[in-house]
């Protein structure tokens, strides 16, 4: 504690010399040392591959306790959200900060719907891809292109172009997404309908087809909207980083979001549904989990339990649970419920909670060890699952970037090294050289 100041103080001690640091808390969670000056003060970086113990930003957004297995957006306990909300409050919460009012939803719902539509030229722009693309290339390039059709949002400084664009993410990812998958079975595009809630539209827009009537099933629109509402925000995670430092050099919002995309697309992170289904497919019958649980422990195999594990829950992924309740739903309402990868899926589970391998390590399933069988039975190939992750992020990734631009205390991100590499040397003539 700084005895002029009253304020906590951290002190660290190299070389024999010692520099002092403020201490700042947040309302909950872990308090931060505050080293933005220590190469000022020491003439060191400090050295954090993955920044596992590096917090990069001030945020009142999402919040995660690891250990408890706890993630409030805004404050509101998910479970909650998943509950008693739908996905468009839960946008306009972690836009705005507070839940709506109903005036403010009723505006909220309307203006979102209407963005649904996209430039018409964007369906040429979608020609290009060969018919065999993966959907994340096709989001990856359109969410970006975006920005070629919206000049008039791409101002970062302007409040209202940043509102603008925010919302026309929110509001077009998803039928961008849905063209995706339409251009990749070689479907018509199906245009957005405005009577429709979000996820209902989302469900026509991929599964609708122009020779007979769509009938929304109502278990999967309530599925779909939890499953959005769960993928909302979390925290800075990678893909968030991503579109915080992109946005940290000035780059337009639609720019930001694409390469949140690209990053969300890793196996690592928004790939892991994909990877976890792959999984209980390559396992195929309870009788190969054992052999399959040797072969994740073999630290030669290089094989991991896909949907196991995270970086901050050592605890019961929150969302996980809400997943598998949904999953069973699902899964009755489709007639899988004796789907043979769900008894993989549900035997592997039991298991990993009682191996002292998984249960030393905190190994817990996170939300895609779920999802992935849950949107195989809503009728989306595996190759839409982090898409659809996308879908969701777009709006916990605008709201992070909108905080980001906000911040006065904001830089652009530039991270140090620790050099390993050659010492200075002088060039060698071609000629010279052995
Ligand atoms: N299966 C087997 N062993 C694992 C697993 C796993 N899924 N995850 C971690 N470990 C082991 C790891 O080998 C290491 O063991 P040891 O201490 O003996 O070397 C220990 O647990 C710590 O692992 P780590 O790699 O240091 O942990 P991390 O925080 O860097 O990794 C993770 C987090 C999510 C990348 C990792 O758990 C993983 O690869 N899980 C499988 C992929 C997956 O399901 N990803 C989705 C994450 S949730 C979606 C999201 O929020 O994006």
């Amino acid at each position: 504690m700084d005895a002029k100041t009253n304020q906590k103080t951290a002190t660290l001690t190299a070389d024999g010399k010692s520099a002092q640091f403020p201490v700042k808390s947040g309302t909950i969670g872990p308090d931060v040392i505050d080293i933005s000056k220590l190469y000022a003060q020491t003439g060191m970086f400090t050295y954090d591959p993955g920044f596992t113990s590096t917090g990069s930003c001030e945020s009142k957004i999402t919040y995660i306790d690891g250990d408890e297995g706890v993630l409030l957006y805004r404050g509101y306990p998910i479970e909650q959200l998943a509950e008693k909300g739908d996905f468009l409050e839960t946008c306009y919460l972690l836009l705005y900060g507070e839940l709506p009012t109903d005036a403010q939803k009723k505006d909220f719902d309307y203006r979102v719907t209407h963005h649904t539509m996209v430039h018409e030229q964007m369906a040429r722009f979608f020609q290009a891809f060969r018919r065999d693309a993966h959907p994340m290339a096709i989001m990856v390039a359109s969410v970006g292109a975006l920005a070629a059709f919206y000049h008039d949002s791409t101002d970062i400084n302007d409040p209202h172009q940043r509102m603008v664009a925010s919302m026309r993410m929110i509001a077009k990812v998803p039928t961008l997404a849905a063209m995706a998958y339409k251009y990749t079975v070689g479907q018509p595009f199906v245009y957005p309908k405005n009577a429709l809630g979000f996820a209902e539209n989302f469900l026509q827009m991929c599964f609708a087809v122009p020779c007979e009537e769509f009938k929304i099933n109502p278990v999967m629109a309530e599925a779909l909207d939890k499953i959005f509402i769960l993928h909302a925000d979390h925290e800075q995670n990678a893909s968030t980083s991503t579109v915080r430092i992109a946005g940290s050099s000035g780059a337009n919002p639609f720019a930001c979001i694409a390469a949140g995309i690209a990053c969300l697309w890793g196996p690592a992170h928004g790939g892991a549904n994909e990877a976890a289904l792959a999984m209980l497919a390559e396992i195929g019958t309870v009788d190969k989990i054992p052999e399959f649980i040797e072969k994740v422990k073999d630290k030669n195999s290089n094989v991991r339990l896909m949907g196991f594990g995270h970086r901050v829950y050592k605890n019961y992924d929150p969302r996980a649970k809400i997943m598998q309740q949904m999953c069973h739903k699902v899964l009755k309402e489709t007639g899988h419920q004796n789907d043979p990868l769900l008894e993989v899926a549900l035997e592997l589970e039991k298991i990993a909670l009682h191996d002292p391998y998984f249960v030393e390590r905190k190994l817990y399933p996170n939300v895609d060890f779920y999802s992935g069988i849950t949107l195989k039975a809503m009728g989306f190939p595996t190759s839409m699952f982090t898409v659809l992750f996308a879908v969701a992020r777009t709006v916990g990734w605008i709201s992070q970037w909108s905080e980001m631009i906000e911040d006065p205390q904001q830089k652009i991100g530039r991270p140090r090294q620790l050099y390993t590499g050659a010492t200075r040397r002088d060039y060698m003539p071609l000629s010279s050289r052995k």
